[in-house]
């Protein structure tokens, strides 16, 4: 039993992750930094597995896409080209009595997101009152205050469109007022005026007294396969449509920093573009759209936890844009973006550059920039998604408690626990023999202290899915007693047969061809 519907609540995610060693804030012992984290032993097997899966199943699994590592710092004309120096802002608003600063877009969608609570209240109390002949279709296009409630949110996404796509932020203010948003944290409708605020740091390289000169730490990896992009395409002789993928660190200045390893000012990213011939890219995105929500159910997190959420308000970049948004302890939100960029950044690097970054067609005998279709996914945000799905309070049927983590075994940061049930008796020595026989193919946890009843709560607290433990009947008849983190259920196995029977249960091999 979960003690939210959801699993576990943020603030409970938040010190488990310090407690067992996934997550601790940055610099702890000066109390932190802002919107910034480091992963613990735990959390960075677990970072590490994410990051595996997503290679195997994007690079390793298509003959056609490869993969890169770009440096952080680039030419400071790459974000003058990609637009990011003259469009990479956040419409900000502060409040004068709280002086509390917001996203004036995000206020305003907080708002929409309080209406389809609305609608779905409306749904659930229908979906009550007319049991199994309820049309939930029918009902949402019908009833009118439903419908009245869809027109407002209508009307409230195309006045911030127009407002945010032409630059008006005094029609920006004007609607958070006529809406009467208050101050989440205060009540107070006492706004300033909404102002744009560039997200990208900024440093110097070269001395200054040979003036130096500003560079930014890259906001997002996509433009490092950008600007590699024909390197890549003739080193490795490939052709339309072909793809570039790529794992590493992005930074933004975010100013509202909240809610954990959702929104941090140093951040992972995990973005592949996909370079097409013009004309096909809608074709591709709506492939990649589907490629992209096979992964994430592929995990079996649960398949009512993800939605799309088709863009309303298009990047400067692009001419269709969806997010798939999971349902995290504080609602649903964007994990992962899925862009079709058409030809902008090439076309853009090419007029910075003065260098042509055309692609030759052999099939077509032409020559052509392509367009772009990406997908970039947050690796912490895919974290803090495993984390929420899989952590559980679980009453048992003896009336005892457990927090265990339901972690995916094939992404779990331990496959197994190697446990003696006493420290004597020749029981340390045996594990110690299995241990090097496992220890080449499967991270592990070695623990011989305390009952075994609490060795096997501490490994459910950090999600490994196989305690292996080794009585005295092992050195009897060579078996060793296996119990699964979820269930429960012991069974006993030859140790002949450990290391094929771990294999079968958690190797990822399984999770990729299930994507097949
Ligand atoms: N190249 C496209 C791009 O960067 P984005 O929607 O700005 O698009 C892609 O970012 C993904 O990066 C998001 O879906 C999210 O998972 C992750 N992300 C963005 N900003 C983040 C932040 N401040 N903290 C953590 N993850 C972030």
């Amino acid at each position: 039993m979960s003690n939210s519907p959801d699993g576990g609540t943020l603030k409970n995610i938040v010190s488990h992750c310090k407690e067992y060693g996934f997550i601790y804030p940055s610099s702890d012992i000066y109390d932190g930094l802002g919107a910034t984290y480091d992963y613990g032993p735990n959390g960075s097997e677990l970072k590490n597995n994410i990051k595996e899966y997503w290679w195997k199943a994007m690079v390793s699994m298509h003959s056609n896409i490869v993969g890169i590592d770009a440096a952080i710092f680039m030419h400071p004309t790459t974000w003058k080209a990609s637009g990011h120096v003259d469009a990479f802002n956040d419409p900000l608003i502060d409040n004068k009595d709280s002086k509390k600063r917001y996203r004036a877009d995000v206020l305003i969608e907080e708002y929409i997101a309080k209406i389809e609570g609305k609608i779905s209240k409306e749904v659930t109390k229908a979906a009550k009152r007319f049991g199994d002949s309820f049309d939930e279709a029918q009902f949402v296009s019908t009833n009118p205050r439903v419908v009245g409630y869809k027109e407002k949110i209508q009307s409230i996404e195309y006045r911030m469109g127009q407002a945010l796509e032409t630059g008006d932020l005094s029609d920006l203010k004007l609607l958070i007022e006529e809406l009467e948003i208050a101050d989440p944290v205060s009540g107070s409708k006492n706004w300033t005026d909404v102002r744009q605020f560039n997200l990208m740091f900024s440093t110097e390289v070269g001395s200054l007294a040979d003036g130096a000169e500003k560079i930014y730490l890259r906001p997002e990896t996509a433009q490092g396969i950008f600007v590699n992009y024909l390197n890549v395409q003739k080193t490795s002789r490939l052709k339309t449509p072909f793809g570039i993928a790529q794992i590493g660190k992005a930074f933004r200045n975010e100013i509202i920093a909240r809610q954990f390893i959702f929104r941090m000012r140093e951040f992972e990213q995990m973005e592949m573009q996909f370079f097409v011939q013009p004309g096909t890219e809608m074709e591709w995105y709506e492939h990649w759209k589907e490629k992209r929500i096979k992964w994430h159910k592929s995990l079996g997190l649960g398949e009512e936890k993800y939605r799309f959420h088709d863009h309303v308000n298009l990047a400067h970049y692009a001419n269709a844009a969806s997010d798939i948004e999971f349902n995290f302890p504080m609602g649903f939100k964007e994990i992962e973006g899925i862009h079709s960029r058409t030809d902008f950044d090439l076309k853009a690097h090419e007029e910075h550059s003065g260098k042509k970054l055309q692609f030759f067609d052999q099939n077509t005998n032409e020559s052509y920039v392509p367009y772009v279709v990406e997908t970039s996914i947050g690796l912490d945000r895919m974290f803090l998604a495993i984390m929420s799905a899989a952590y559980e309070e679980e009453k048992l049927e003896d009336g005892s408690e457990r927090t265990v983590l339901r972690i995916p075994p094939a992404l779990a940061p331990n496959k197994v626990a190697i446990l003696p049930l006493v420290n004597k008796d020749g029981l340390p020595e045996k594990a110690e023999e299995i241990l090097n026989e496992i220890k080449f193919d499967f991270a592990y946890q070695y623990d011989v202290k305390d009952a075994i009843g609490r060795r096997y709560r501490r490994q459910d607290a950090i999600g490994t899915p196989y305690c292996v433990t080794i009585d005295h009947q092992t050195l009897e008849d060579n078996t060793v007693t296996i119990r699964e983190r979820d269930s429960m259920k012991q069974e006993r196995v030859s140790i002949d047969r450990l290391i094929s029977t771990l294999h079968e249960k958690v190797d990822m091999k399984h999770l990729l061809k299930s994507l097949a």
